[in-house]
C-alpha cells in the first residue's frame, strides 16, 4: 500500500462506516449519530487470552467477563500491536504502531525502565482521550499508565496522563513491578546497581589513591592501601545495593492528578483504592458523558492478590490474582447498573498482550496462559505474544452473544471510540486502527484489515494476510526469537525474548502458516506444499513496503539515552533520596 492509498483506504473506511451509520437502517433501527455514549475501557495487564472462562478456559472462574462477552460481541482474533506493555499501550491510546510515535526501542530496552527516565509518549501524539476532551467528554484514566512521566526535571510531568487529554489521573505513571514486592532481582535492577557500583568503586578508589599515603602512617602498616580497598569495595557495592532499593521502592507509587499520594505505595489497600476511585469517578459524572480509561494493575508480577481471593482458585496466586481482576471488573460493572449508566455505556475489555510464560520460579507458574497458541509476552510475531481477549458490550446497540472472527486491532479502538464521541480522526497522520463499529454491529461483514504487522522492538519480525475470498489466514514470520533452552518455548532465564541479533533466527524464505487452519502454527507451509506460498510472499511484502514508505524518522523513546535512569528525574514525595509518605488518608 503505497501511502496516499493508505490514508484513501483509511478515509475510504470512515467514510463507509458514516454512510453506514446515517443509511443503512441498523437491525434495532437506531441511528447512532449523535447518541455519544460513555466509554469504559478495562485493560488487563499481562492476561493471556487463555486465562478467561469464555475464551475456553474451564478451569478459572471469570464470570464476570464471562457475562460481558454474553452480553456482547466477542471477538476471537484480537492482535495487540506489540507484545510488551508501552509499545502495545502507545499504540492503543494512539491508534498507530508504535514505530509511528517512537514507542519503540531498537537497543533491547523494551520498555519504559523507570519512572525517572525522559523518554515517553510524545506531546505531539494524539490520544482518544484528547480528541473526546475536546468534545465535551470527561476523561479519566485510573491505574496503570506506563507512557513516561518527566523530560527534563522531576515535576515537569510532561508525559503525564493530564497533558494526553485526561482530566483526572488515579495510579501508577509505571506500572507495578516484581521489585515493588522483592519478587526477584529483575534484569533492569541488576543493571542499575552494577553501575552504581562500579560508579561507587571509582569513587573509592579516588579517596584511596589520594589518602593512601596517610592512611600508611596512620595505620602504620603497609599495607593499609589493601585495606582500605577491601572496605571501599565492601561499602560501595553495599551503596550500590542500597541505592538500588531506595529506586526501585521510590518507582512503586502512586498518584493523584500531578500529586503523588502514597510512596511507596501499601499493596494491601491499593485495589480497594483503585475500585473507590473508580466508583466516584462515574457518580461524579452520572450526567455523562465521560470516557474512563482503567487500566489494572492485576495480573502483572508481584501478583498483589487481597486475602479474599488468597487460595481461592485451582491455579495458585496467578489464578487468584486473574479471579480478584475479574472480580473488579463485576464491581465496576455493578457501579454501572447502580448509576443506571449500562445501556448508556459502550464497555471493552482487553488485555495489553500475551500472558508470560518466562515469569515462573521451579515448578510455579506465575505468568498467564496463552491457550493453544505459540508463544507469549515480548514475542513480537507469535500468536501467544499478541493475540488477547477483545469484548465490546453496549446493549440494545450491539447483538448480544455475538462472535467475530475475523482480524482486529487493539488500535481500532482509537477511531471507534473518537468516532462514537463525535470526534473526528485527525487528517495530519497515518492512524492504523479502523472503525470497529460496522463489524461490531453486524452490518459490515468482513473487517477492512487485510494486513496486520507484527513488531517486536523496530524490528518488524511478522504480518498476517486475511486473504478474503479464499477464507485464509495467512501468517508470515520474518524472524523468530530463538528459544533458550532450545525448542523450550520460551526464553527461560531472560525476562522475556530479544527481538534482534544472534538471539532472533531469521527465515529466508520466511516461515508461512495458514492460522484458519493451524492456529498453533505448528506446521510451516513450504513453497512445495503450499501453491500459494509465493503468492502470499509477494502481497505481504507489497503491504510492507508501502506501510514502510508511510514511517517517518522520529527519535526512539526506548532507547537506552531516553530510558536509562537520571536522578533529577526521580519523582519524590519529601527531599531524594527520603521518598516516604501516605496523603491519601481517606482516598478521593
Ligand atoms: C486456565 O488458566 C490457568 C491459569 O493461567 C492455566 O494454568 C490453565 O491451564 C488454564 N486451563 C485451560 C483449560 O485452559
Ligand atoms: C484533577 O484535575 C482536574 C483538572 O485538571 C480536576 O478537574 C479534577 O477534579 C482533579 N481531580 C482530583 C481528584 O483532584
Ligand atoms: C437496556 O437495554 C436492554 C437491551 O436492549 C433492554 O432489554 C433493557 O430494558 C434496557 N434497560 C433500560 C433500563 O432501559
Amino acid at each position: 500500500m503505497a501511502p496516499p492509498e493508505h490514508s484513501r483506504l483509511c478515509f475510504r473506511g470512515w467514510l463507509a462506516v458514516t454512510i453506514g451509520v446515517l443509511s443503512l437502517r441498523p437491525s434495532d433501527g437506531r441511528d447512532l449519530s449523535g447518541s455519544r455514549p460513555n466509554i469504559l475501557l478495562l485493560m488487563a495487564d499481562d492476561l493471556g487470552i487463555g486465562d478467561v472462562g469464555c475464551y475456553g478456559n474451564n478451569t478459572i472462574r471469570t464470570p464476570n467477563i464471562d457475562r460481558l462477552a454474553r452480553d456482547g460481541v466477542r471477538l476471537t482474533q484480537h492482535i495487540a500491536a506489540a507484545a510488551l506493555c508501552t509499545p502495545s499501550r502507545a499504540a492503543f491510546v494512539t491508534g498507530r504502531y508504535p514505530v509511528r510515535s517512537g514507542m519503540v526501542s531498537s537497543d533491547g530496552s523494551r520498555v519504559l525502565q523507570w519512572t525517572g527516565v525522559a523518554g515517553g509518549l510524545p506531546t505531539d501524539e494524539i490520544t482518544f482521550a484528547e480528541i473526546l476532551q475536546g468534545r465535551g467528554y470527561t476523561t479519566g484514566l485510573i491505574g496503570k499508565w506506563h507512557l513516561g512521566l518527566n523530560c527534563e526535571s522531576s515535576t515537569d510531568h510532561c508525559h503525564h496522563p493530564l497533558h494526553h487529554g485526561f482530566d483526572h489521573f488515579y495510579g501508577m505513571p509505571l506500572s507495578l513491578m516484581g521489585d515493588c514486592a522483592h519478587w526477584d532481582m529483575s534484569e533492569k535492577r541488576a543493571n542499575l546497581e552494577r553501575r552504581l557500583h562500579v560508579l561507587a568503586q571509582v569513587l573509592a578508589l579516588a579517596v584511596l589513591t589520594v589518602s593512601a599515603g596517610k592512611l600508611t602512617r596512620l595505620l602504620s602498616v603497609s599495607w593499609a592501601p589493601a585495606i582500605g580497598l577491601t572496605v571501599g569495595c565492601v561499602l560501595s557495592l553495599a551503596a550500590a545495593s542500597c541505592v538500588g532499593t531506595m529506586i526501585v521502592h521510590a518507582d512503586c507509587f502512586l498518584m493523584r492528578n500531578h500529586t503523588i499520594t502514597e510512596q511507596p505505595m501499601v499493596f494491601a489497600r491499593t485495589t480497594a483504592l483503585i475500585l473507590k476511585e473508580v466508583s466516584s469517578f462515574v457518580k461524579r459524572n452520572q450526567q455523562g458523558p465521560f470516557l474512563l480509561f482503567v487500566s489494572f494493575l492485576h495480573v502483572h508480577i508481584p501478583l498483589v492478590t487481597t486475602e479474599n481471593f488468597l487460595g481461592k482458585s485451582l491455579h495458585g496466586l496467578y489464578g487468584d490474582n486473574v479471579q480478584e481482576m475479574d472480580w473488579m471488573v463485576g464491581q465496576i460493572l455493578d457501579t454501572l447498573d447502580t448509576e443506571g449508566l449500562t445501556n448508556s455505556t459502550l464497555v471493552y475489555f482487553t488485555s495489553d498482550h500475551g500472558g508470560s510464560l518466562e515469569a515462573r520460579q521451579g515448578n510455579h507458574q506465575y505468568g498467564g496462559w496463552n491457550g493453544i497458541y505459540k508463544g507469549g509476552k515480548g514475542m513480537g510475531g507469535w500468536e501467544g505474544g499478541i493475540r488477547v481477549p477483545g469484548i465490546f458490550r453496549w446493549p440494545g446497540v450491539l447483538p448480544a452473544g455475538r462472535e467475530v472472527h475475523e482480524p482486529t486491532s487493539l488500535m481500532d479502538v482509537f477511531p471507534t471510540v473518537v468516532r462514537l464521541g463525535g470526534g473526528e480522526v485527525p487528517q495530519d497522520r497515518v492512524i492504523d486502527g479502523l472503525d470497529l463499529l460496522p463489524l461490531l454491529r453486524g452490518t459490515a461483514p468482513h473487517a477492512q484489515h487485510d494486513v496486520l504487522l507484527h513488531y517486536c522492538e523496530s524490528f518488524l519480525h511478522a504480518a498476517r494476510w486475511f486473504q478474503q475470498d479464499r477464507g485464509a489466514l495467512w501468517k508470515v514470520h520474518f524472524q523468530t526469537p530463538a528459544f533458550h533452552p532450545e525448542g523450550a518455548g520460551a526464553c527461560y532465564g531472560r525476562a522475556v525474548c530479544p527481538c534482534s541479533g544472534d538471539t532472533v533466527t531469521r527465515h529466508d524464505p520466511p516461515l508461512l502458516f495458514d492460522l484458519s487452519r493451524d492456529p498453533s502454527e505448528a506446521h510451516a507451509l513450504t513453497p512445495d506444499t503450499e501453491p500459494s506460498f509465493y503468492h502470499v510472499m509477494a502481497r505481504v511484502a507489497q503491504a510492507v513496503e508501502g506501510h514502510r514508505r508511510t514511517l517517518r524518522p522520529v527519535s526512539l523513546q526506548l532507547d537506552t539515552l531516553s530510558n536509562s535512569w537520571r536522578p533529577w528525574l526521580q519523582p519524590c514525595c519529601a527531599p531524594f533520596p527520603l521518598c516516604w509518605c501516605s496523603r491519601d488518608g481517606d482516598g478521593p
